[in-house]
């Protein structure tokens, strides 16, 4: 049977106090709907529908990069309400699972067994919860079948004592969808369509309801809150750092690192305190990297050690490249095998031929650096005339001295020497020493000024 899933991500999320839709806050570098988006995908279903409302177009925009169906709920009069506007979309013989929008780490597998429990009825997610609060509680008759969901705002006390919960997920035929939801009524405390009132209508109808429940209480944790979106980011991050470390990597402080995006690590990787991982990051084996590091969108070849306070964005590191401390390497730069980028160096669209070094405070941009060059320290690549950029090409053994300003468009051939403290704009052939300096001028008999005696 083909599967269409339906999210719902219609509410405002008042509690996040926010101007961004709920559904759009991040864990661990996504937005929470698209955690669930990228689940409801590896079920393979036929269709995604979204249900949105409020701020539809950012969220709509935001996830431009899915193929979803959109549906939108002008007016937020439930959960069920919600659903009902997807019916018209819907194919009669799908088989149709309902996620939410603010539940992120939902797994597939759990949704798969409740897939698997809905072939002739609905199935409900349930969960045993210490602290049932604010939920819908499962209601089940002597034989332990369930009969009703009672939302916390409409259960008498007892019920209330009850600690299995409703987490909200649901799968269901389609059948079912089409036949149950339009008889739901909107009769209860809070004037609302309660989705979960279709299982006691089919109960009603002599079905059985069955109830999964789910492997790990993340999976069926939601967001209302910025707390509880900072407690369901601490655990995230924990598991993926957990799950590094098993798979071989050495982390000083599992809770001093945070990855944004997907960090994949060969053999005997290193990581110290405070290392921020963003986008996808590929680090080779024996890679080192020092505290305070960030890194954006970076693959590291192996034996590389990257130094502590240093800031790596949109960067292809060679092997055996040594960089920081506070080193920043902006898009596009390339370091090839053996090159060292040291402290207070930026680079960026720069390819560093192996074994070359900039290690001290310069600024490489739009610069094709061939193998084995020395940048002194101070060296700046003028790569900018206030309107365009141009490009500097340094070709294999060139030598700049300190304090030295190399103006583009230029070249610098094979074995070029810069004297130190050069202002360079002309081509330097290969082998040619090039100096562009004021001589240096001494004064014999030269008199210091001296300090005036006051005179009042
Ligand atoms: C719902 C369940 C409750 C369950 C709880 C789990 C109902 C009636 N209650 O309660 O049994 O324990 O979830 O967290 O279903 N939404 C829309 N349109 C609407 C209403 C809601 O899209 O008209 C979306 C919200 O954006 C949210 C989700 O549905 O993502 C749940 O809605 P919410 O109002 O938070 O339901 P709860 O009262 O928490
Ligand atoms: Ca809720």
């Amino acid at each position: 049977m083909s599967l269409e899933v339906i999210i719902l991500a219609a509410g405002q999320g008042s509690r996040m106090k926010s101007r961004l839709p709920k559904v759009l806050h991040p864990v661990a570098g996504k937005p929470l709907l698209e955690h669930v988006v990228a689940t409801a995908g590896s079920l393979n279903p036929v269709a995604i529908h979204v249900v949105v409302g409020h701020g539809a177009e950012k969220v709509k925009n935001a996830l431009s990069d899915y193929t979803l169906h959109w549906t939108s709920q002008t007016q937020r009069l439930g959960t069920g309400h919600a659903v009902s506007q997807v019916l018209p979309e819907l194919n009669p013989d799908s088989t149709v699972l309902i996620l939410y929008g603010d539940v992120p780490m939902i797994a597939g597998k759990t949704l798969s067994k409740l897939i698997g429990s809905a072939t002739s009825a609905p199935a409900l997610l349930t969960a045993q919860v210490g602290d049932s609060s604010g939920y819908g509680r499962i209601i089940r008759d002597e034989n332990g079948e369930l009969v009703a969901v009672v939302e916390e705002k409409d259960a008498d006390a007892a019920q209330r004592q009850i600690t299995e919960i409703n987490t909200g997920i649901m799968a269901a035929p389609a059948a079912d969808l089409f036949e149950l939801l339009p008889r739901v009524q909107n009769n209860n405390s809070q004037g609302e369509y309660y989705l979960p009132d279709i299982l006691s209508l089919a109960v009603a109808e002599g079905k059985t309801v069955s109830t999964c429940e789910a492997e790990s209480e993340l999976e069926i944790l939601g967001v209302n809150d910025r707390i509880q979106l900072q407690q369901i980011e601490r655990e995230v991050q924990r598991l993926q750092v957990e799950q590094l470390m098993r798979e071989g990597v050495t982390m000083a402080d599992a809770a001093r690192v945070d990855i944004r995006g997907s960090l994949t690590c060969a053999a005997d990787v290193s990581i110290d305190i405070n290392v921020l991982f963003e986008g996808e990051v590929r680090l080779g084996n024996n890679v080192t990297i020092g505290p305070n590091c960030v890194l954006s969108n970076v693959s590291v070849g192996n034996g590389v050690c990257i130094n502590a306070m240093s800031h790596l964005e949109g960067a292809e590191i060679g092997d055996n490249c040594t960089i920081g401390p506070f080193a920043r390497l902006r898009p596009g730069t390339v370091l090839r095998e053996g090159a060292r980028i040291g402290n207070f160096v930026e680079t960026k669209k720069s390819d560093i031929g192996a074994g070359s070094k900039v290690n001290h405070l310069s600024y490489i941009g739009d610069c094709d650096m061939g193998a084995n060059v020395n940048i002194g320290a101070g060296t700046i690549t003028c790569n900018y005339d206030g309107a365009n950029k141009f490009k500097t090409e340094i070709g294999d053994g060139v030598f700049v001295g300190s304090n030295s300003t190399l103006v583009a468009p230029l070249d610098v051939g094979n074995r070029g020497f810069i004297g130190a403290g050069s202002t360079i704009t002309k081509t330097v052939a290969e082998d040619e020493l090039a100096i562009g300096r004021a001589r240096q001028r001494n004064i014999r008999g030269w008199q210091r000024s001296r300090k005036e005696h006051n005179k009042d």
